[in-house]
C-alpha cells in the first residue's frame, strides 16, 4: 500500500480537525440556539482569536497539499482522483471562510487580547455580503467534512486503513518488510 502522510501533515491534520470542528459546532449553535449574551460573548471571542490564529497553520498546511502531491503524471485510480478533488475543495472552502470571517469583522480583531488587528471593511453593505458568504460557506464546508468522514469510514469498513496513513504510526509495509529480516 502507499506511504503515510509526512508528520507535519498529520499534526496539521488533527490540530485543523479540532479547530474548525469546533468553530463549525459552537458557531452554528450560538447562531440557531437562545443562548446568553455572555455566552455568545466569550464563545465569538474564543473563536475569532482561534481562528485568526489558525490562518498561518492553514497557509502552511495548504503550502504542504501542493508540494507533496503525488508526481505529476502518476496514474491515480478513480478512487485517489475524486479524494484529491474533494481535498482541495475543502481547503479552497476554508480559505473563504477564513477571507470572510476576518472581512465580516465589525470591531478590532483580538488574538486572545495579545495582538490587535484594526476591522478591515468600514462599508456596512460590504459586512453585510461578506457575512453572508461566511455562513454560505461554512454551511458547504461542513457538508464537505460530512463527505469526509463517510469516506474515511467507507475505506475503514472496506478494509483500507487509512487512518492508520494520517496517525504517527510507523506505515503497515515497514513493520512487516523488517519482520521478514
Ligand atoms: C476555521 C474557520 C472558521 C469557521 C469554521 C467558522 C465558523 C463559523 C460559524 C459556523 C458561524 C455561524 C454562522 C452563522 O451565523 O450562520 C460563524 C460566525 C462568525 N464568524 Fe466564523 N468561522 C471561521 C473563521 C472566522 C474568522 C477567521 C473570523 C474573524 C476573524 C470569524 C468571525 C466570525 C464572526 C464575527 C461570526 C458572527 C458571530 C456573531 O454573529 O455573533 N470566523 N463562524
Ligand atoms: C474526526 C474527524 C476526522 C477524521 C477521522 C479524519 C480522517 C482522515 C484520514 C484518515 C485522512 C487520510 C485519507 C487518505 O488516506 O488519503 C484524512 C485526510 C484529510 N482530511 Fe481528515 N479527518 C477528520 C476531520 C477532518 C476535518 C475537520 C477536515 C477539514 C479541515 C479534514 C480535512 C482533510 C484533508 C484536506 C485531508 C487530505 C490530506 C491532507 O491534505 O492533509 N479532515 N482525514
Amino acid at each position: 500500500m502507499h506511504s503515510n502522510y509526512s508528520k507535519r501533515r498529520v499534526l496539521l491534520h488533527w490540530l485543523s480537525a479540532v479547530i474548525i470542528l469546533w468553530t463549525l459546532v459552537s458557531g452554528f449553535y450560538v447562531a440557531f440556539n437562545p443562548v446568553s449574551a455572555s455566552t455568545e460573548h466569550w464563545i465569538g471571542s474564543l473563536n475569532v482569536s482561534l481562528t485568526t490564529l489558525f490562518i498561518p497553520f492553514f497557509v502552511w498546511r495548504a503550502w504542504l497539499f501542493f508540494c507533496e502531491l503525488e508526481p505529476r503524471g502518476a496514474a491515480l485510480s478513480l478512487n485517489k482522483k475524486l479524494a484529491l478533488v474533494v481535498h482541495a475543495l475543502i481547503y479552497l472552502t476554508i480559505s473563504v471562510v477564513l477571507v470572510t470571517g476576518v472581512l465580516m469583522m465589525k470591531s478590532t480583531i483580538s488574538v486572545f487580547g495579545l495582538v490587535r488587528f484594526p476591522q478591515p471593511l468600514a462599508d456596512p453593505a460590504l459586512i453585510e455580503l461578506a457575512n453572508t458568504l461566511h455562513s454560505l460557506s461554512c454551511v458547504v464546508l461542513s457538508m464537505l467534512i460530512a463527505l469526509h468522514l463517510c469516506a474515511v469510514l467507507w475505506h475503514e469498513f472496506s478494509g483500507r486503513r487509512v487512518v492508520r496513513r494520517m496517525s504517527f504510526a510507523k506505515p503497515a509495509g515497514a513493520m512487516s518488510r523488517r519482520a521478514q529480516r
